[in-house]
């Protein structure tokens, strides 16, 4: 098992569609064991392999809280079947440095995945659960939350964010 660097925007493969897996293997074992431990590492509650530099459709979630045993989930070729409601929450992201923003999403959604065997998920998610599988598909289809904010934030945060890269360049 290796840490990963996380890659963060606007770096260029956040912006592309990741590839589907095809290939279910010791390979993709050491990717997802790799991905796995660069998200508790973070620590983060979501990672999708384009975060690592990996073009895949491929993610590992564990949203399971912090003292408690862990619950890796892992998703290859996940998709969004059907969507319910909506609820609006503050999201962050590896990828996005220094912000938040609430970003509305499904409250419930119902999911078709495969499993780190290849093997055919189907399941129903809701609240926190559904936002960070929304979250997580939505990089491997290149979309970060902050696509899905008003244009005025969206604008701000570039803002802020060319600032902090100057101030770094500067040091
Ligand atoms: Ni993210």
């Amino acid at each position: 098992m290796a840490l990963q660097e996380i890659v963060t925007y606007p770096f260029p493969i956040l912006k592309d569609t990741a590839k589907p897996v095809t290939e279910f293997g010791e390979e993709l074992k050491k990717l997802v064991a790799d991905m796995a431990e660069t998200m508790y590492d973070a620590p983060g509650v979501g990672l999708a392999a384009p975060q690592i530099n990996i073009p895949l459709q491929l993610c590992v979630i564990d949203i399971s809280p912090k003292d408690a045993p862990k619950e890796l989930i892992v998703l290859a070729n996940p998709k969004i079947i059907k969507g319910e409601g909506e609820e609006v929450d503050e999201e962050g992201c590896l990828s996005v440095r220094e912000y938040c923003s609430k970003v509305p999403r499904y409250a419930k959604i119902w999911v078709e995945a495969q499993d780190i065997d290849g093997k055919p998920l189907s399941f129903e998610a809701e609240g926190y659960y559904a936002r960070v599988i929304q979250h997580e598909l939505d990089h491997l289809n290149g979309t970060l939350f902050i696509d899905r904010i008003s244009s005025l934030k969206r604008t701000l945060y570039k803002k802020k964010l060319k600032k902090m890269l100057k101030a770094e360049e500067g040091k």
